[in-house]
C-alpha cells in the first residue's frame, strides 16, 4: 500500500492545499494531511481548529485522513512507517526551498522519497503567509481559501471586506 505525507502548517488551508490535496489523493492509496505542531510560533488557528478546517474540506475524499505532529519530519514518518512526502511547488523560490528540505529528508532518512505536484496555475499565488496579512487588515480572501475555511475566517475575525455592503 502507497501511503503519502502531505506536511504542511496550513496556517490556514488554502485552494492551493486542497487542490494538491485531491491530485495526491488519486496518485496514492492513502494520504495524510499532517499539521506541523510549532510550540515556537503562534498560529492564527490552533491545531484542532487547522484539522477541523482540513477535515471539512476533504470528506468527500475517503482515503485522506488528517494527523499533527511535532519535530522532524523524517522521524514521524518512521514511527509510522510512511515513505513518501508530497509537496505542492508554485514558485522558482519554493523550488530552492523544496530541493533543499527533500534532499536533507532523504539524508536523514534514505528510504523517504517526495514527490512534488505543481500547484494548479490559479491558485500559484496563494499562500497561507499572505492570507494572513490580508485577514488582519480585514481584506477579501473569499476566493483564495475553501468556502468553509472563510467561514471560520469570518466568525473568528469578524467583519471581512466581503460583508462590506456599506454605501459610505
Ligand atoms: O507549509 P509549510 O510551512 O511550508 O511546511 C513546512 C514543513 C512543515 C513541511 C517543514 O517545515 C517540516 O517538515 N518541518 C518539520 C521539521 C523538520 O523535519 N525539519 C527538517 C526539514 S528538512
Amino acid at each position: 500500500m502507497k501511503i503519502a505525507v502531505y506536511p504542511g502548517s496550513f496556517d490556514p488551508m488554502t485552494k492551493g492545499h486542497l487542490d494538491v490535496i485531491e491530485r495526491g489523493s488519486n496518485m496514492f492509496d492513502k494520504l495524510v494531511v499532517s499539521i506541523l505542531v510549532n510550540s515556537s510560533k503562534t498560529p492564527c488557528f490552533t491545531t484542532d481548529e487547522r484539522m477541523d478546517m482540513i477535515r471539512k474540506a476533504t470528506s468527500h475524499l475517503k482515503n485522506v485522513s488528517v494527523d499533527h505532529f511535532e519535530g522532524l519530519l523524517v522521524n514521524y514518518m518512521k514511527e509510522n512507517n510512511y515513505e513518501y512526502i508530497l509537496r505542492g511547488l508554485r514558485t522558482v523560490a519554493d523550488f530552492e526551498n523544496e530541493i533543499q528540505m527533500s534532499t536533507m529528508n532523504k539524508k536523514l532518512n534514505n528510504k523517504v522519497e517526495t514527490i512534488f505536484l505543481m500547484t494548479d496555475v490559479n491558485y500559484s499565488y496563494i499562500s497561507s503567509t499572505l492570507i494572513r496579512e490580508i485577514i488582519k487588515f480585514n481584506g477579501d480572501v473569499k476566493n483564495m481559501v475553501p468556502d468553509l475555511v472563510y467561514e471560520k475566517i469570518a466568525q473568528k475575525y469578524g467583519r471581512t471586506k466581503d460583508e462590506d455592503h456599506s454605501t459610505s
